[in-house]
């Protein structure tokens, strides 16, 4: 069971890119934003607790997305495997993340850095924030705050995973096609 992280900052193309892969690959798409988003919708406890962080373009606290995760590993026993897609965002969610495959004896397989420079993620997030309806990409101040979380909370985790040398860097400046390519020629 293949465990892959689509790792990189707001915007660099991790949802476009899992919706491609889980197709090819058969995998379990796990994007936590996607998750408090329904969440959010359905105004459920969990959704108003994060709907909170979200709106200023603050990560939700670990406990909640770390949960959220185990409960799909858990629940989800006929898959080929797991596709990440902005988790993990965290130390402490990398760490709980590899003890939590160690124990059903699973490890991360591989993980796909996506490079964007900073410029074009606000372009293409401001492009998308006029029709996507989604509040943290409304706003280029909320964007801004999402780009100063990642470099400040989840860029650091890139060490982490070159530690368990496993990471591929991939120029997520090309087009949709050409980054899709250039992921599967690694798979
Ligand atoms: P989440 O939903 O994960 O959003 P994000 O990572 O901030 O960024 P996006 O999903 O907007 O970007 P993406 O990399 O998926 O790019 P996409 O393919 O969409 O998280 C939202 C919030 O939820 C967080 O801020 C946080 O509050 C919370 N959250 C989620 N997970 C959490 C966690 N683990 N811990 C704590 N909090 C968490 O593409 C973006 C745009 O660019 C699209 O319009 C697309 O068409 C376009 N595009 C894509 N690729 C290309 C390309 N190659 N060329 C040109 N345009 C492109
Ligand atoms: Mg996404």
């Amino acid at each position: 069971m293949k465990n892959i992280i689509l790792f990189g900052p707001p915007g660099s193309g991790k949802g476009t890119q899992a919706e491609k892969l889980i197709q090819e690959f058969k995998l379990t798409h796990i994007s936590t934003g996607i998750i408090l988003r329904e969440e959010m919708q359905e105004q459920t406890l969990l959704g108003k607790e994060a709907r909170h962080f979200i709106e200023k373009g603050q990560l939700v606290p670990d406990h909640i997305v770390i949960g959220m995760v185990k409960n799909i590993i858990c629940g989800k026993k006929n898959t080929r495997g797991f596709l990440y897609d902005g988790f993990p965002r965290t130390y402490k969610q990398a760490e709980e993340l590899e003890t939590m495959l160690k124990e059903i004896n699973l490890q991360i397989d591989k993980v796909f850095f996506l490079i964007v420079d900073e410029e074009n993620l606000i372009k293409r997030l401001l492009l998308r924030g006029a029709s996507s309806g989604r509040a943290d990409d409304a706003d280029e101040s909320v964007i801004r705050a999402r780009m100063d979380e990642y470099r400040l909370k989840t860029e650091p985790i890139r060490i982490f995973f070159e530690k368990c040398g496993n990471l591929i860097n991939i120029d997520g400046m090309q087009s949709i096609d050409v980054v899709y390519k250039s992921i599967v020629a690694k798979m």
